[in-house]
């Protein structure tokens, strides 16, 4: 094994760091949809029809006709072999025998299938095949740790100026002191953080990125189909969920909406919506690959089934059942953990790691003691309970004979002056120079009239760890939970260790809070994770950006994880094993004379010392439509056509539910007679203002014109169904609704464009005025769910308030002697925002936001995070702790405000400043930097 390597290199030069700019072609940066012309049709998937909810085979079953084919098939091959049975013995002639012979066993077991039963549900016979639409994949932002923190190490100290001297203090010590590092892969690759429906980003992934076959493993927690009212976090910082209470039932855009009662048909619904996702989950599966669904006992049944049909009943691995809870002190027996669901893609060819756990005193299997004088005995009651200390070495007796031998293993053997042989039918497990061996080593003891194998506690100082997980409750509160539903780190390391390498590419399509990203990056693996809720991408985010890890020794710096890491024999002080490789010996090694074998613990790989590893570079990203999906209604009455007007209709058909719309400035307005418009090039419907439901007009006019009594008729636009309003999409809209002299344009939509909403909030300075209202992603799911409360579809998102300066720095604090002394520095005054739930629209303090991102560089598109700041919240304490030495703690006060840090003005004269508003939803400004 190679030796770690102890340093590494001194970091580069904090002001060098750049953040990647092209990984994969296939993933352009948004801002270039206009120019992407890769548009595909949406794909079709199908299930298996012979898997069909009927057991008669009349004509109208889809089984009956794959039945019949495969009947034949048996008979074909029958036929076959009798024909080659005559034929001349040869090799030729017996493999094709052998080959017939196993189609024969494949159609059989097929056949199987199709007569087993089944899980049936509501709408499954209806839906045999699905279609998803084909989407690229755009990056919105690109984040990166080492970038935010070498970027505040760009500077010197500076004793006149009390902030620059708390910010910069640090730059006294010597840069080569730092060691903060990150894995980064080959080939550019990115991890990815993805805003998007599951089946949608999945197909992206399969279809425009052709990963299928490519992903090591899959981690899925879905909601659990149960209590749908129940369990989501509509806040950002709150963790505390009830019931069906109104006050936590978000009205925001892309809450966590498996967690409603929103289900169309309930169960039935649900189990459709895993099918269809597990369906393409497997055929991003490597062939060596691994599936885990995490499950609680309510529906593990019925997931099971689904997934028995899909992966097939032979490729389930295991069902893992976790400790989620320490007792909870119901009536009955109590809970306490949910399941795992392991599936192989191919049974045969899994990749599969043995994971072990710590022996320690486990005087449940070892009862027996060896004393220092060589004494052996029974371990008294209070020493199995612990309540007397053991002196001397544990073991347990294990079985000498087998079942299976031969004549050379079935003598006498006589020990301190007894003769044993086994019992009648048995044999030795060795031979009897083996026995000699044995006996030598002291490794015999007489158990009543038999002989048996003395296995002792250290002969391997781990065991084997099994399908039943009752340890992964962490013991201390160390690991707070960030999000309600979050999982125990724990549980998704060990499907991760066993099933994967380092650098292999792991998938979770329920990021939640992404603790299976976080574990990846612990592990060196590659991943990518995606939600349709902000506010868990949110904490997500924050997660990621401000997690330390051990940095693992690797075994080739060039290749980074995908090398392996170092795994070295070594013991501790007290002489027990401590390394990553650890001896394990055995009766056979005993018996032939051998060295011990040695095992390999994957969870225990060398660390080199005093490095902080922080998460690697990774992107933010999210589906698109290509430029004609985005910006022009398809013309032809093709399948997008069709598409595109049914997600119209279904879009009016909200609205006319939901027609109550709340503005910020206090105001409601209530549209009535929506309907699409007669003629239109750009619009989506019209709409009349209901006069009566007009209120609070005067309330601070300065924020939103007033709506005019005059003319009561409003245009509205729907956005695209998955992707953002793009500027000219609005513009077409706002001209046609100026020239028909609507009085108003509202613009509703799941996603904007910074430039557009620019455009929308001034746009009543030049002209008519327009809002901008944001729709629920849960709009997405389409047939799958029920018709949603009125309250929860719509909602308008306030905007950034920050303020940009210049700031004069001392010489002395520039350590680049080209960086200009004239600098910026922005300042977050606060968020105007709309609370949906007590329908006011309100200030918020700064202080108050959960985090807000800054890009000192906006190139238009992409959104570069080069500051990241958590305001009042502890998100950066870990860091701050690892790397105490080398930032002082006004630093981290700083992280966690609401001024930048002032930076140089670079090469596009803008800035972007991006809020994350505590339920997650992202807004964004764009200031030039430019002297008023
Ligand atoms: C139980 S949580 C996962 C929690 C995660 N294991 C963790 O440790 O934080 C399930 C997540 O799946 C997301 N989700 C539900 N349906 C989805 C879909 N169709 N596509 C993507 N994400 C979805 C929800 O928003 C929620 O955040």
């Amino acid at each position: 094994m190679p030796r770690p390597r102890k340093t590494s290199a001194p970091p580069k030069d904090a002001q060098s760091y750049r953040h990647p700019e092209a990984d994969l072609a296939a993933r352009p940066e948004i801002g270039a949809q206009a120019h992407f012309k890769k548009t595909k049709p949406p794909t079709s998937y199908r299930f298996d029809s012979s898997l069909a909810p009927e057991l008669q085979w009349d004509g109208q079953n889809p089984a009956r006709e794959p039945a019949e084919a495969l009947i034949k098939e048996i008979a074909d091959c029958g036929l076959r072999i009798a024909e080659l049975a005559k034929q001349p013995a040869g090799s030729e002639r017996d493999r094709e025998i052998t080959n017939q012979k196993s189609k024969i066993k494949n159609a059989e077991s097929r056949l199987r299938k199709i007569s087993g039963p089944f899980l049936n549900w509501s709408g499954k016979a209806e839906r045999l095949s699905f279609d998803v639409p084909t989407l690229p994949l755009f990056i919105h932002e690109r984040l990166s740790t080492k970038a935010i923190l070498e970027t505040l190490k760009g500077h010197k100290r500076d004793k006149q100026d009390d902030f620059l001297d708390a910010l910069y203090g640090f730059q006294e010590r010597p840069l080569a002191d730092q060691l903060l590092r990150a894995y980064e892969y080959r080939d550019n690759w990115v991890n990815r953080l993805m805003l998007g429906d599951s089946l949608v980003v999945m197909n992206s992934l399969l279809r425009y990125e052709s990963l299928g076959g490519q992903v090591q493993m899959i981690y899925v927690d879905p909601p659990y189909g149960v209590k749908f009212g129940s369990n989501f976090q509509p806040f950002v910082r709150k963790r505390d969920v009830s019931h069906n209470d109104d006050a936590d039932m978000t009205r925001e855009p892309e809450m966590v909406q498996a967690y409603r009662d929103t289900w169309e048909l309930g169960l039935h619904s649900y189990l459709t919506y895993l099918r269809d996702r597990l369906l393409l989950a497997r055929e991003l599966l490597a062939p060596s690959g691994s599936i885990f669904v995490q499950i609680s006992d309510e529906n593990l049944h019925h997931v099971r089934e689904v997934m028995d049909e899909v992966f097939g009943a032979e490729n389930c691995c295991a069902v893992i059942p976790f400790k989620k809870t320490s007792a909870l002190g119901s009536a009955r027996l109590d809970a306490v953990n949910d399941f795992l669901l392991w599936y192989a893609r191919d049974q045969e060819k899994v990749k599969y790691w043995q994971l072990y756990l710590p022996v320690v005193d486990d005087t449940y299997s070892f009862t027996w003691v060896q004393e220092p004088d060589g004494t052996e005995r029974r371990l008294t009651s209070e020493e199995r309970h612990g309540k007397k200390p053991i002196s001397g070495r544990l073991f347990r007796t294990d079985n000498l004979t087998s079942q299976s031998g031969g004549s050379t293993t079935g003598f006498a053997f006589a020990l301190q002056g007894k003769e044993y042989r086994p019992s009648s039918g048995a044999f030795w497990k060795t031979n009897e120079e083996g026995m000699r061996a044995l006996a030598r080593a002291n490794r015999l003891i007489a158990v009543g009239q038999t002989l048996a194998y003395k296995r002792f506690a250290d002969d391997f100082p781990a065991r084997r760890i099994t399908a039943w997980w009752d340890d992964t409750v962490p013991s201390t509160f160390a690991t707070e939970k960030l999000y309600v539903v979050q999982t125990y780190a724990k549980v998704i390391e060990r499907c991760l260790l066993m099933t994967t390498d380092p650098g292999d590419l792991v998938l979770d399509p329920t990021c939640g809070s992404g603790t299976t990203a976080y574990v990846a990056e612990q592990w060196g693996r590659r991943w990518i994770t995606c939600d349709t809720s902000r506010v868990p991408l949110a904490l997500a985010r924050q997660r990621l950006l401000t997690a330390t890890f051990d940095y693992y020794t690797l075994k080739d710096e060039q290749r980074g994880p995908a090398g392996g890491f170092v795994y070295e024999r070594r013991q501790n002080q007290k002489g027990e094993e401590a390394g990553g490789i650890v001896p394990h010996i055995t009766l056979k090694s005993i018996a032939h004379n051998e060295p011990p074998a040695e095992e390999v613990l994957v969870d225990r790989p060398e660390v080199v010392k005093g490095v902080v590893r922080v998460t690697g570079p990774f992107s933010f990203e999210a589906t698109i439509p290509t430029a004609e999906g985005l910006d022009t209604k398809p013309e032809t009455p093709d399948i997008q056509g069709e598409q595109y007007e049914m997600y119209v209709q279904r879009m009016l058909e909200v609205l006319r539910r939901a027609p109550v719309l709340r503005l910020p400035g206090n105001q409601t307005v209530t549209l009535k007679n929506i309907r699409p418009p007669a003629k239109t090039l750009a619009l989506s419907a019209e709409a009349v203002v209901d006069k009566a439901s007009l209120t609070n007009l005067a309330d601070d006019a300065s924020k939103q014109p007033a709506l005019t009594r005059e003319t009561d008729a409003v245009a509205i636009l729907f956005g695209p169904e998955n992707g953002p309003l793009s500027e000219r999409l609005v513009r077409e809209a706002w001209d046609e609704a100026g020239l028909k002299h609507y009085s108003r344009l509202y613009v509703i939509g799941f996603a904007i464009d910074p430039k557009a909403r620019q455009f929308i909030d001034s746009a009543a300075k030049i002209g008519l005025p327009c809002t901008y209202l944001q729709a629920t992603m849960d709009l997405q799911m389409g047939d799958l769910l029920k018709n949603m409360r009125s309250s929860q579809i719509f909602s308008v998102c306030g905007l950034p308030d920050v303020a940009v300066r210049r700031v004069k720095l001392p010489r002395s604090a520039i350590r680049n002697p080209q960086s200009a002394i004239e600098q910026w520095q922005v300042e977050l005054l606060g968020l105007d925002t709309f609370d949906p739930v007590t329908m006011e629209a309100d200030h918020l303090n700064a202080a108050e936001v959960p985090a807000w991102l800054l890009d000192t560089d906006y190139n238009g598109m992409v959104f570069r995070v080069r500051q990241a700041f958590f305001p009042r919240t502890g998100a950066w304490e870990n860091l701050k702790k690892a790397l105490r030495v080398e930032f002082e703690d006004t630093i981290w006060d700083h992280l966690a405000g609401t001024t930048s840090a002032p930076f140089p003005a670079g090469e596009h004269g803008q800035i972007a400043v991006k809020v994350i508003d505590p339920r997650g939803n992202e807004l964004l400004v764009v200031k030039k930097l430019e002297d008023k």
